[in-house]
């Protein structure tokens, strides 16, 4: 069993990421914000810095997130399915998942957002129990305990796919942060 306060999440040793890790990445931006953005896991940067999204990725998802309108430190709590970096950045492991799932539902219960950004297969993986395409899940508006729910691609995806074409994965994305922001507006 992990500890039963997020502040014990910093000497977490319950999976055997624990072993290899620098810091643990626990979250950053406002707690008391709306949306929460989940991603994976920490990649080298987010490691060593201790802060999620910091390396190429982050700044992809910052900027995406700016030119919809949501201001990464005000409008987000920004973290990641697992908390410690996997070796070469691998996937993360079912029981890794499962372990570090009690540090994430105390996340959201303290932050207790009205939604939920899902970015990429593992986050929709940890939180909806689905496996599948982001091809197909990407922009269906889903619920999870009473939240909406909005996966999308994730950002290191959008890097390996930069087309700024209509109907390509970065303008998908950009939509579906739209519907974000405007499903904040309503009650
Ligand atoms: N950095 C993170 O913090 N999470 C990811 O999912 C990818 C990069
Ligand atoms: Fe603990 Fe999660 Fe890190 Fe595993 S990944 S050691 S469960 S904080």
């Amino acid at each position: 069993m992990t500890g039963s306060s997020l502040k014990d999440c910093s000497t977490c040793t319950a999976c055997e990421l624990a072993s290899n890790r620098q810091t643990v990445v626990i979250s950053r931006g406002n707690p008391d914000a709306d949306v929460m953005l989940i991603g994976e896991a920490p990649g080298a940067q987010e490691d060593v810095q201790g802060i999620p999204f910091v390396g190429r990725s982050g700044r992809a998802l910052d900027q995406l997130l700016q030119e919809v309108d949501l201001d990464p430190s005000r409008d987000l709590y920004i973290c990641n399915a697992i908390k410690c970096r996997p070796p070469k950045n691998r996937r993360p492991k079912k029981a890794e998942l499962a372990s570090c799932r009690s540090w994430l539902d105390l996340q959201l219960a303290a932050v207790d957002p009205k939604v939920i950004v899902l970015t990429g297969a593992t986050a929709v993986e940890a939180i909806l129990g689905i496996k599948g395409g982001m091809t197909q899940l990407r922009g269906q508006w889903q619920s999870w305990n009473g939240r909406s729910v909005m996966p999308i691609f994730h950002p290191s995806y959008l890097l390996r796919n930069p087309s700024k074409a209509a109907g390509a994965p970065l303008d998908l994305t950009r939509q579906d942060l739209t519907a974000v922001r405007r499903r904040l507006c309503e009650r």
